[in-house]
């Protein structure tokens, strides 16, 4: 399902035209489609209903609290990275009981602040942490409940700032070191053994990589085992890929039959911690064009969005669909040509993209909507060129919700002070 859609010569989001919702927020703005995350969501937890599972949502993918609160009432947990995502997760009404705590560098603070909240399990990286765990929860007389992230050693075969289960990978530890972790942790009276973990990189469209990842993990179980060490969950990490374009990731249905298989004769519960497939395409970002200009044969619309607002272009060398609002339904009826345009924004580098080389037939003062925008958009959003933060706008069929304000000048110069003379 998704719910932006044309009818006539207009792009909607569910029952709302998007000019309207430029009309009230003024641009740019995030615009997210309730039902959309909602139906990505059902997706996927329906696609395991026959199998104990637990989805835990990955809060960084977009971390809005009227997002993690629709997540939490459908029966979501939570994978967080930062003790800054516990408290949003706690202030959107999420349950502690089910929250991970994902992150190679979790300091002190956040490993007692997740203690304190009971959160479900610490899904440890690193041998250093397991031992700085079992120091805090020994000082706070608690016990933690530990998962080790296993560094399975797959290709997933996708953007390499977005790989992340290979050896040389930051994240995770291999299977040897793993084994020796776990007889460790079972010797402390402050730790209790709950799962497994891995998490083999981000945007991954085919199941044969989580399946050789499984395979790992399953091996390590049936060695632990041997050391009676007994392992509830089996924690496949999120990663499941979307189209942004012409990929054609396996629908989530196929990537659970070919999991569900492997599990065959087992009975751990198995846990995944999407966030790009439940939130990307709930999302756009709506721009205006402020300016068109050419220079050396090339053709620029300057937009009101940028780098700032929208950093995946630049820095993946991402492709977002582009298109426009108000759209003539007969392409030849515009009275605008089509040229191919480069969409910039007005940030002092020329690494500040959002699209290029796409066929167009605009005008200065058409709104654009940039699809795909609701995973790692405003998330990674940031002030530079002192531009405030865009609003973000939650529909829910006829209803818009602002449920996060345009950043003013004022929030960004709040936190900042002359030094004293
Ligand atoms: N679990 C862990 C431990 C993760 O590190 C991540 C993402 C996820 C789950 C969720 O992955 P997803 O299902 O969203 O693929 N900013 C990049 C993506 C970075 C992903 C980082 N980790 C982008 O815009 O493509």
């Amino acid at each position: 399902m998704n719910g932006f859609h044309r009818l006539g010569d207009e792009l909607y989001v569910e029952e709302l035209p998007l000019s309207k919702i430029a009309d009230i927020y003024g641009t740019p703005a995030f615009v997210y489609s309730q039902a959309t995350i909602k139906a990505a969501y059902m997706d996927f937890t329906n696609a395991f209903a026959d199998y104990p599972h637990q989805v835990c949502y990955a809060v960084k993918a977009n971390s809005n609290i009227a997002i993690l609160d629709l997540l939490a009432r459908l029966g979501a947990g939570f994978d967080i990275v930062s003790g800054g995502e516990l408290q949003r997760v706690i202030a959107a009404g999420g349950d502690p009981g089910k929250i991970l705590f994902s992150g190679v560098g979790k300091q002190d603070w956040e490993i007692r602040t997740a203690l304190e909240k009971n959160i479900a399990c610490f899904n440890v990286e690193s041998a250093s942490e397991l031992a700085r765990l079992v120091r805090i929860a020994e000082e706070d007389g608690q016990v933690a409940p530990v998962a080790i992230r296993v560094n399975p050693d797959v290709d997933a075969k996708t953007h390499p700032y977005i790989a992340t289960g290979l050896k040389e990978s930051k994240f995770g530890v291999a299977p040897e070191e793993a084994l020796s972790m776990y007889i460790d942790a079972k010797q402390s009276a402050h730790l209790k053994i709950v799962g497994i973990n891995c998490h083999i990189g981000s945007q991954i469209t085919d199941s044969a990589p989580y399946l050789v990842a499984l395979g790992r993990l399953i091996a390590l179980i049936d060695e632990l085992q041997r050391h009676n060490i007994s392992i509830r969950q089996i924690d496949l990490g999120g990663g499941f890929g979307i189209r942004y374009k012409d990929e054609t990731p396996l629908p989530i249905n196929a990537f659970a039959v070919a999991i569900l298989q492997m599990m065959e004769g087992r009975d751990e519960q198995l846990i995944f911690e999407p966030g790009r497939m439940i939130v990307a395409n709930a999302g756009i970002l709506l721009t205006k064009v402020n300016t068109l200009k050419s220079n050396g044969g090339k053709h620029f619309a300057v937009v009101d969005a940028a780098m700032n607002d929208f950093i995946r272009s630049a820095y993946y060398q991402s492709w977002q669909d582009i298109s426009l609002v108000k759209q003539p339904a007969d392409v030849d009826s515009n009275p605008v040509a089509s040229k191919i345009w480069d969409l910039v924004g007005p940030i002092c580098e020329t690494g500040d993209y959002l699209a290029k080389d796409r066929q167009l037939a605009i005008m200065e003062g058409d709104l654009l909507a940039i699809h795909s925008a609701g995973a790692y958009g405003f998330v990674m959003s940031s002030n530079y060129n002192t531009r405030g933060r865009a609003p973000e706008i939650l529909i829910r069929g006829n209803e818009h919700f602002c449920v996060r304000k345009r950043e003013t000048i004022e929030d960004q110069l709040r936190l900042e002070a002359l030094p004293g003379k």
